[in-house]
């Protein structure tokens, strides 16, 4: 994710940008810096850690310096370092960019420019490709060495750029990365995000993605991508800070949950190559005969991501024909696994620090097992120990319930299926590319189920279920686990007791529990057990439970048989749980709500486990 902020005018730059960074820490970070212009030079101050701790670094710094720019990272390229911390600077040290963002055609832009245009790099960054491309372009006026350089650049950025050569300009560029202009008297901003703003102005206007900025004190002009001048309306902003940083929303939570047609699609951007229908995971670097060897696989995980492993146990599987356990960490550890010759380990953690999940990967790995992670966090434990890794690009997660990081983690295993099927020659003809398309088409799929009249109608339902102290959640085959993860995510934050049963199970003890109008909440969206559990819905209906279902469209008799019934888009119905999640977290968030319990922060529970 990652904050920036840049300013220019009269007061003191230092100041306004350290100010602003730690309004955007929330964004997640591992280490800062500021680019300040400082006798006609741009002076950079960088340091790992905390804004607190750059704001140390630079309490001798000379006084009336008027303009800069400023970053809090949060790690994607390159480890969190001194080296790789923003902002980064031109070979000549004329120009200092912060970016935002995944530069996608890195490696071929930074072939080229150590190859054929000579430079060193000095950091693993993607970051620092921009910057050179930019002074390669630059002729005297940034504006115009930004508009080229881009042109070049495919990916993700929110980018600010300034010139020793050009004091008090700053130059920004957009695309799939918020960058919004802030406008004051003498003086204006820029800043990934409104918290940095609000002390300063309430006058801001958001750049599109393909425009471009240049901002002087006096001056804020907007261009589009072939260097027009734009007229752009402004907005006042009416948020306080506190829903500033929540974007708006009420909760971090929500406002999470709507991030996630842009967390998935940012965990597969660069990882599949659509025109030949197959993925393409560059950081997996299994050998043909390694693939071929592998005869079992271990998915360890706990709460909400071993919930992700269990789905990913039955798409491994069935794509890649490898037998697949999943366990708890804390009991894995404990159960001395029969793990040897010809086997990988899967880790998953958002956070990477997991105690238990820790433990798990460094057991394997003492047994000569090799471990690949599936982690949020660059730099973690976890990320650090492993043989592998495959980042979920989530962005941070703040509420103590997983929402994003949960999809991102389905995402990456349907890659890891996938990349194993293919290697493994288990897929079958057209498998692939069907596959592919339908995970290109999740993010607008998501935006769908995310739609006001969706919302209000999971809203509504939890006027119910809210009433009541209990509630079930059933599902057969992938609708198990999914099942499972909505019953964690209803109790973690609503504090309503719920249980997950594989549908089947009912008559096996469950059924005594279900008595009139008790909330049993339905996942039917696998053809192939359509009918079975059908059947166990009208075992509910016989003893008065009330079914809420939740289904693919196309599914009728779902509608016939249950109370009430949420449809999700046609999916195929592997890439069902990444869909069919979604209405459970908000019915989650919604009863929580309802009962006016804490949702970001439930009581006993944090965010990270870094203890057993
Ligand atoms: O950081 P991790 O993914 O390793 O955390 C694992 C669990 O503690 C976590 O998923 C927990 O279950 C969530 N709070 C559930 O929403």
């Amino acid at each position: 994710m990652c904050g920036i902020v840049g300013y220019t005018g009269t007061r003191e730059a230092r100041d306004i940008l350290i100010d602003g960074l730690k309004k955007l820490e929330y964004r997640g970070y591992d280490s800062a810096g500021v680019a300040l212009q400082q006798d006609g030079e741009l002076v950079i101050t960088k340091a790992a850690g905390s804004v607190a701790d750059l704001e140390k670094k630079l309490v001798n710094n000379s006084k009336n310096i008027n303009m800069g720019i400023g970053h809090t990272r949060w790690a994607t390229h390159g480890r969190p370092s001194d080296q790789n911390a923003p902002p980064h600077s031109s070979a000549s040290g004329e120009i200092s960019i912060v970016h935002n963002g995944i530069i996608e055609n890195h490696r071929f832009l930074r072939k080229w420019l150590t190859e054929e245009a000579g430079y060193t790099f000095r950091s693993e960054t993607d970051t620092e490709v921009l910057v050179h491309l930019i002074e390669e372009h630059y002729t005297g006026d940034l504006l115009d060495a930004v508009l080229e350089a881009i042109s070049g650049v495919e990916g993700s950025y929110a980018l600010v750029a300034a010139s020793s050569r050009e004091p008090g300009r700053l130059v920004c560029a957009r695309q799939d990365s918020p960058l919004i202009v802030g406008f004051g008297e003498g003086e204006n901003f820029i800043a990934s995000d409104i918290p940095a703003l609000l002390a300063h102005t309430r006058k801001t206007c958001i750049l599109e993605d393909g425009e471009f900025a240049s901002l002087t004190a006096e001056s804020v002009e907007i261009y589009d991508a072939e260097g027009r001048l734009l007229e752009k309306e402004t907005f006042e902003v009416t948020w306080d800070i506190e829903a500033a940083e929540k974007n708006g929303y009420k909760h971090f939570m929500l406002k999470e949950i709507m991030e996630q047609p842009v967390a998935i699609r940012e965990t597969m951007r660069q990882r599949i190559d659509a025109a030949k229908g197959k993925v393409d995971p560059t950081e997996l670097d299994f050998s043909s005969e390694e693939l071929a060897r592998l005869e079992k696989i271990y998915i360890v995980a706990c709460g909400t991501a071993y919930h992700a492993g269990l789905i990913g146990k039955v798409v491994v599987e069935q794509l890649a024909g490898i037998p697949v356990e999943v366990d708890v960490a804390s009991e894995f550890r404990y159960r001395n696994p029969m793990l040897g010759e010809n086997q990988l380990a899967i880790v998953i953690s958002q956070s990477g620090e997991t105690a238990d999940t820790l433990a798990a990967l460094r057991l394997a790995r003492s047994k000569g097992v090799k471990v690949l992670a599936i982690t949020n966090v660059v730099g973690s434990t976890v990320s650090r120990e492993a043989d592998q890794v495959l980042f979920t690009w989530a962005g941070p997660e703040i509420a103590v319930a997983s929402t994003k990081a949960y999809l991102t983690q389905l995402i990456v295993l349907y890659l890891v299926a996938l990349y194993l099927g293919e290697g493994r020659g288990t897929l079958e003809p057209g498998q692939s590319a069907e596959l592919v398309e339908g995970l290109l088409a999740l993010p607008e799929q998501l935006k769908a189920i995310l739609s006001e009249e969706n919302t209000a109608k999971l809203c509504a339902y939890c006027d119910h279920l809210s009433g009541w102290g209990s509630a079930f959640f059933i599902g057969r085959n992938l609708d198990y686990p999914v099942a499972m993860e909505g019953a964690l995510k209803l109790k973690e934050i609503s504090y309503i007791h719920a249980e997950a049963c594989a549908a089947g199970e009912l008559k096996h003890g469950p059924l005594a529990l279900i008595e009139e109008g008790l909330p049993v909440i339905a996942l039917v969206t696998q053809e192939a057990v359509l009918d079975k559990t059908l059947s166990n819905i009208q075992e509910i209906n016989a003893r008065g439970g009330a079914v809420f279902a939740i289904t693919q469209e196309g599914f009728d008799d779902v509608g016939r048989q249950a109370s009430s019934v949420f449809t999700i888009p046609p999916v195929n119905d592997i890439l069902a749980p990444v869909l069919s999640v979604v209405p459970t977290q908000l019915i989650a968030y919604y009863a929580a709500l309802a009962r006016g319990s804490s949702v970001d922060k439930p009581r006993n529970l944090a965010k990270s486990v870094t203890v057993e």
